[in-house]
């Protein structure tokens, strides 16, 4: 598909899918989804089976079917599930190590403050959380507003970002690739639209985008985008968007100082180039309805064209 042209983003990434494991934790949670299923569907045809075998005699009540197949039957396989629930549980919740990457995660309606902490340098970045191959991570997850879920179903299990608490959620990635996360927590009217992008790169490539998240924010080269800039200095932007070295501080919508760079849009949703862009910031109300940021329709059409290039550029 033409990345100009295309509007999805599905294809960029791997499916999402609990069933086509890359993380240790998804790969121990999924022994237990295929037990579970196993076991749930020999329980069902044993007790078709005997209800078949019973039509067929004609067979009379017996108290002792009803106290080992209504009582005994039930309590042992609940034990069975909750022992290997819990002995999962344990094992994806252990082994993080004190030296594991940290990386915070805030859940806004609708999309992702991301915050690497490499020696407390606090370098963010936003809806695309890139990551380092076979190391173990600490994710931080808090909210900013309401209940979310952070979940990539091939990594890991979900876990809620719950305001004022600070929930941790140990993971490792062993394959490198682009997975797709999603807010698994019904959070407002673009719930569904909360989605982002998993990055799993080697540790090298890892360090290098942590110097690129230290650096400023790319100077604006064409006329353009010099007029772009000041578009996005006086029309309100700096109110709510941070681009390193030329508006710092503003914390309420997603950082944007390498947005061009990344490969989708709108937390997950569309692919960044230059037409979603221009068409996100005129009429955002339309691609992700109930999000904080009103539409900019009363932007010229020069000046959206400059805006829109200014930002695309910034990678
Ligand atoms: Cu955030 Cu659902």
């Amino acid at each position: 598909m033409n990345p100009e042209t295309s509007t999805s983003t599905l294809d960029m990434v791997r499916p999402q899918t609990t069933f086509a494991t890359a993380g240790v934790q998804a790969a121990e949670t999924q022994i237990l989804t295929l037990a579970l299923i196993a076991g749930g569907m020999l329980i069902f045809f044993v007790v078709m089976g005997c209800v078949w075998i019973a039509w067929r005699r004609g067979a009379v009540p017996n108290k002792w079917w009803i106290i080992g197949g209504g009582v005994l039957f039930p309590l042992v396989v609940l034990t069975l599930f909750v022992i290997g629930s819990t002995i999962t549980l344990r094992a994806v919740a252990s082994g993080l190590p004190d030296d594991a990457v940290t990386i915070r995660v805030t859940g806004h309606q609708f999309w992702w403050d991301v915050v690497h902490d490499p020696e407390g340098r606090a370098l963010r970045d936003a809806n695309e959380v890139v990551v380092p191959v076979g190391m173990p991570l600490r994710f931080e997850l808090e909210s900013a507003d309401v209940i979310h879920s952070f979940w990539v179903p091939s990594v890991s299990g979900k876990m809620d970002m719950i305001p004022g608490t600070r929930n941790v959620l140990a993971m490792t990635a062993i394959e490198e690739g682009r997975f797709r996360g999603q807010c698994a927590e019904f959070c407002g009217l673009s719930h569904p639209l909360m989605a982002f992008e998993m990055v799993v790169v080697s540790p090298l490539e890892y360090a290098a985008y942590l110097d690129r998240l230290d650096e400023e924010a790319r100077d604006p080269v064409t006329p353009e985008e010099r007029q772009g800039q000041q578009v996005f200095l006086n029309a309100g932007c700096i109110a709510c968007h941070n681009i390193r070295g030329v508006a710092d501080g503003a914390e309420v919508g997603p950082d944007l100082t390498r947005v061009g760079a990344r490969a989708s849009l709108g937390a997950g949703m569309w692919r960044m180039n230059l037409g979603n862009l221009a068409g996100w910031i005129a009429d955002v109300q339309d691609m992700k309805p109930g999000a904080n940021m009103p539409s900019y329709n009363t932007l010229s059409g020069p000046d959206l064209r400059a805006v829109s290039a200014y930002l695309y550029g910034l990678r």
